[in-house]
């Protein structure tokens, strides 16, 4: 008897101890998983960085955790509406960025800020961006896909081109959906790259009438105002006038005055 409790005894102690380092293993494995992020996985080392895969993951909001060593990240196929200001920062060596067929129709001031040099290629094609916020892509010289988008090409849309520091090349991507004013030149091109077209020539004309109005009502009023002035100048010059020549006689007087005052 005292034989099987002893084996019973070392028995249990062995499985206790395998059992203590399954969990610590779990943990161990717990611990790995969370360097990379959550419902993403990641393959890769030292030399080639870390690439995190977050596809298909039916994601609402951009993960955060992301090790700060990653290289690339493919986030595409998810259910993003915005990138906010900053998603991406303390990823010092990011060279890809995919964010394609999402719902993003928001790209927040400096959306992508702190990415820039290391950053070479951004996608977010196939999303529902209708304005382009040159401030999202604020000091990013990369070279983005920004193709299959709704794009609403108008004045706006124009006047920012200037300000967007993306490889011009990226800017071919953006083909409109809609247009203002109308042109069916526009529709379905992309436009920023056709010099023959201007859609801020209908907004320059309107406020050209605009200042030719104002202009108008200015000049109206001026010579008003100077009308109004002569005519007040005349009445006053006329009893001035009158003034005049009641003078002679007053002189007249004081002349005789001042002689007798001379006399006396
Ligand atoms: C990542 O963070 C660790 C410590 O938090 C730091 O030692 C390392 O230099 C960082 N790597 C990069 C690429 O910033
Ligand atoms: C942009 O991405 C789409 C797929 O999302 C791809 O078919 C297309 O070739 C890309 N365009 C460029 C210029 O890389």
């Amino acid at each position: 008897m005292p034989l099987v409790t002893n084996l019973l005894l070392r028995h249990s102690v062995v499985m206790c101890l395998l059992l203590h380092s399954l969990v610590l293993m779990a943990f161990c494995f717990h611990q790995d998983a969370t360097s990379c992020s959550k419902s993403c996985y990641c393959t890769g080392d030292e030399f080639t960085g870390t690439t995190v895969r977050c596809s298909h993951q039916g994601l609402t909001e951009i993960p955060r955790d992301f090790p700060n060593d990653t290289r690339r990240i493919y986030l595409d196929f998810n259910l993003f509406t915005r990138v906010p200001a900053n998603a991406f920062v303390g990823l010092p060596r990011l060279t890809e960025l995919d964010l394609s067929h999402n719902e993003i129709n928001q790209l927040e001031p400096g959306a992508f800020r702190g990415l820039s040099p290391s950053l070479h290629s951004l996608s977010l094609s196939s999303n529902k961006l209708v304005k382009l916020n040159p401030e999202a892509f604020e000091g990013l010289w990369a070279s983005a896909n920004l193709t299959n988008n709704p794009w609403h090409c108008d004045c706006n849309l124009q006047k920012a081109l200037p300000h967007v520091d993306l490889e011009p090349a990226s800017l071919a991507g953006i083909v409109c959906h809609t247009t203002d004013p109308e042109d069916s030149r526009v529709q379905g091109r992309a436009f920023l790259l056709a010099p023959d077209i201007d859609l801020c020539a209908v907004t320059k004309r309107t406020t050209d009438v605009a200042m030719l109005v104002v202009m108008f009502c200015w000049f109206t009023m001026v010579i008003s105002y100077l009308v109004y002035y002569v005519r007040a100048n005349q009445e006053d010059a006329r009893r001035h006038l009158e003034y005049l020549k009641s003078l002679p006689s007053r002189q007249g007087k004081s002349e005789e005055s001042s002689t007798i005052s001379t006399v006396v």
